[in-house]
């Protein structure tokens, strides 16, 4: 019995590394990533970075999976604001956040379809998305790069933003995006924050309930 647990223990710290050890894989970029700080539950900061995604982004991404009344009732806007501010095209408030380009014309011009946005937070991970709309360069030749995605057929979107914007704006235009994005990928995270807290106080007291109701029966027993 003794010798089976040990075994299971052992397999499971062994997938578990080796899961680790992927994850770091996957997360292993060439450069250094720029570090963003950015806080969900900074509705302002949310509100600034959904306006931002859409006039910059949403040309030519979908946030697919999330609809504008869920943005109005989160980010503190009426159903009518958001779509006013959110949208160029007489959208309704149920309506999904997706791209104003139709479709094929991504792939005619730039070879291949942008991604849908909803998860990438999620996928590549804050740091990622921050540093990669940051990091365009210009090559030699005079046209763009990009340092963390190298050839890359996104165009700098925000080389207009920034050359207007002193460093600091930038920096925080940038983070009110990823931000915003971050939101995207789980819109209910600050909920499960909160809730978790609750959760594991509600069982902190259940376990010394049942420690109490323990001792009791076995009082006398000896
Ligand atoms: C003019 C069209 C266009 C606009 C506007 C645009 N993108 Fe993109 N984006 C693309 C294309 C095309 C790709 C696919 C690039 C590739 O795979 O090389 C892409 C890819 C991406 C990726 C995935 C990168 C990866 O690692 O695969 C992210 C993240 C992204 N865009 C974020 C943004 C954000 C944030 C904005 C708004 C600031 C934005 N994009 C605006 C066209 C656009």
């Amino acid at each position: 019995m003794i010798k089976t647990i040990k075994n299971w223990a052992l397999v499971s710290l062994t997938v578990m590394a080796g899961f680790s050890l992927n994850v770091q894989a996957a997360g292993g970029y060439n450069i250094e990533l720029e570090k963003v700080h950015n806080n969900v539950r900074d509705t302002e900061s949310l509100q600034r970075g959904a306006v931002h995604f859409v006039n910059y982004c949403m040309a030519c991404h979908s946030a697919g999976l999330m609809r504008y009344n869920r943005v109005a009732r989160d980010l503190g806007w009426t159903e009518e604001e958001v779509v006013s501010l959110l949208s160029y095209d007489q959208r309704l408030p149920v309506d999904y956040m997706t791209t104003w380009m139709e479709d094929g014309v991504s792939e005619a011009l730039f070879g291949i379809k942008a991604p849908d946005l909803s998860v990438m937070t999620r996928a590549k991970g804050n740091d990622y998305i921050y540093t990669f709309i940051r990091g365009y360069y210009q090559q030699e030749d005079g046209s763009w790069n990009n340092k963390v995605l190298e050839g890359t057929s996104m165009p700098n979107v925000l080389e207009g933003v920034r050359r207007h914007a002193t460093e600091a704006e930038f920096d925080q235009f940038t983070t009110d995006l990823v931000n915003f994005m971050d939101y995207v990928g789980e819109p209910s995270k600050v909920q499960r924050w909160d809730l978790g807290w609750k959760v594991i106080a509600f069982l902190f007291v259940l376990l010394i309930l049942t420690y109490l109701l323990k001792r009791e029966y076995w009082r006398d027993v000896k």
